[in-house]
């Protein structure tokens, strides 16, 4: 259970015991701080393994409860890290891995923070969660709200995939479409959290969705372990994170620092890449014009839904997160985004999502430019299913069979 609520920008502490959202002075994000000399003897590499908890309740120290028992959980995390083969585009890569977030419940790795944030907003008595979303995170907000017997009201772009409004809506969530971007639809919530009760659940303005993704960082150190047959645990030279709000790769960070300070690793890091569309990149923007602070991106677009995030509240913790491991930010245009995705599928195996498929092709420009060596470890997080975008890859064009002719397969020929 975390012992302390602190913003990330001023530093002012903040009630654990309480529903938070922001700091209260400054309006930034709020980060979760944990006792770590009081758990480093029972909270050990060791222990974790020895576990029978499958899921990323088996860092349960580290997250928001007293007892894993609390967690609302749907067996989120404990993700598979996949060894690429060299084939075809990807023969430059020696030690290329993807960690395969589409195992999740709800098919993407917004599970991971909503099972967190959920299982606080449960304990703390919340009836109904609101929150915008690009469309997987109100996937995942409507499965744990359904589990932890809440109601959820979802506010979405109108051009949000189809998949992800029809799983909000099965899943009984109230589900408003905005004819804007994501930060309209966060503006409505905003408007409306008080005159309806709502907790608002939005990315990075409430404090534990950061939480439930920061396993994805911790979950890295024991899979390269395993991948490359060490007991210790080992983090990659690389990782390449499709970027929006960014929650994940900060909570990664955060993450490596826990881990450090427990004793689990030592100083190094891995070279942080943001990655986004060329569409809307207002990180990348501003990493390459050196700002700490990144200003809306104007007329956002791209078919990587997760990836149209025109301004983020914790735009300074990730160019914070850049330039301490001496990472870098690229984008890359939807037509190789989505090159991505089928090399990603016909090479790997992997239908990834499009947001995946931009960090392979990121992936590829770097070690094009040198900037990745060929014997590096590089991890790419494929961060959703591409089945949730099958609109993408219209398959109307196939050619057809007439079984009753007996010479139909002379076509094939
Ligand atoms: C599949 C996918 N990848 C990446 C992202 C961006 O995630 P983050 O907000 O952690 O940057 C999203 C967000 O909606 C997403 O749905
Ligand atoms: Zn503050």
């Amino acid at each position: 259970m975390h012992s302390q609520l602190t913003c990330a920008a001023c530093g002012k502490d903040h009630a654990v015991d309480q529903l938070q959202n922001l700091c209260t002075d400054c309006q930034k994000p709020l980060l979760a701080h944990y006792d770590l000399d009081a758990i480093r003897a029972a909270f050990t590499p060791e222990a974790v393994r020895s576990r029978t908890i499958r899921s990323m309740w088996r860092f349960w120290d580290v997250l928001p409860v007293d007892d894993p028992s609390q967690a609302v959980s749907l067996g989120e995390g404990q993700t598979p890290l996949l060894t690429c083969r060299r084939s075809g585009p990807f023969e430059p890569f020696e030690n290329l891995f993807v960690k395969d977030e589409s195992f999740n419940p709800t098919g993407s790795f917004k599970a991971r923070g909503m099972s967190a944030a959920v299982t606080r907003a449960n304990s703390l008595g919340v009836k109904t969660v609101a929150l915008p979303s690009a469309g997987n995170a109100a996937g995942a907000a409507t499965y744990y709200a359904a589990r932890a017997g809440m109601s959820c009201a979802l506010f979405m772009p109108e051009d949000t995939p189809p998949a992800n409004l029809i799983e909000s809506h099965v899943g009984g969530a109230k589900t408003y479409l905005v004819n804007g971007l994501i930060s309209d639809c966060g503006k409505l919530v905003r408007n409306g959290k008080d005159r309806f009760g709502w907790f608002d659940l939005s990315t990075l303005k409430e404090p534990f969705r950061i939480e439930g993704k920061k396993t994805m960082g911790y979950e890295l150190a024991f899979d390269l372990a395993d991948a490359v047959g060490s007991t210790q645990l080992q983090l990659p030279d690389v990782i390449l994170y499709p970027t929006g709000g960014g929650t994940g790769l900060i909570g990664m960070w955060k993450a490596f620092d826990e881990m450090e300070r427990l004793g689990w690793i030592g100083s190094d890091r891995p070279r942080m890449v943001v990655v986004q569309a060329e569409g809307c990149a207002p990180i990348v923007k501003a990493w390459e014009a050196g700002e700490e602070h990144a200003p809306l991106f104007e007329n956002a677009a791209t078919c990587a839904s997760g990836l149209r995030v025109p301004v983020a509240v914790g735009d300074f913790l990730m160019i914070r997160a850049l330039r301490e491991s001496g990472g870098t930010a690229i984008s890359v245009s939807d037509a190789e985004l989505l090159d991505g995705v089928r090399e990603l599928s016909a090479h790997q195996g992997i239908y990834a999502c499009p947001e995946g498929g931009a960090v392979w092709k990121a992936a590829q420009k770097l070690r094009d430019s040198g900037w990745i060596k060929a014997s590096e470890r590089v991890v790419l997080f494929n961060t959703g299913t591409g089945l949730k975008y099958n609109h993408l890859f219209p398959a109307d064009n196939l050619p057809r069979l007439d079984h009753t002719d007996p010479n139909c397969l002379d076509a094939l020929a």
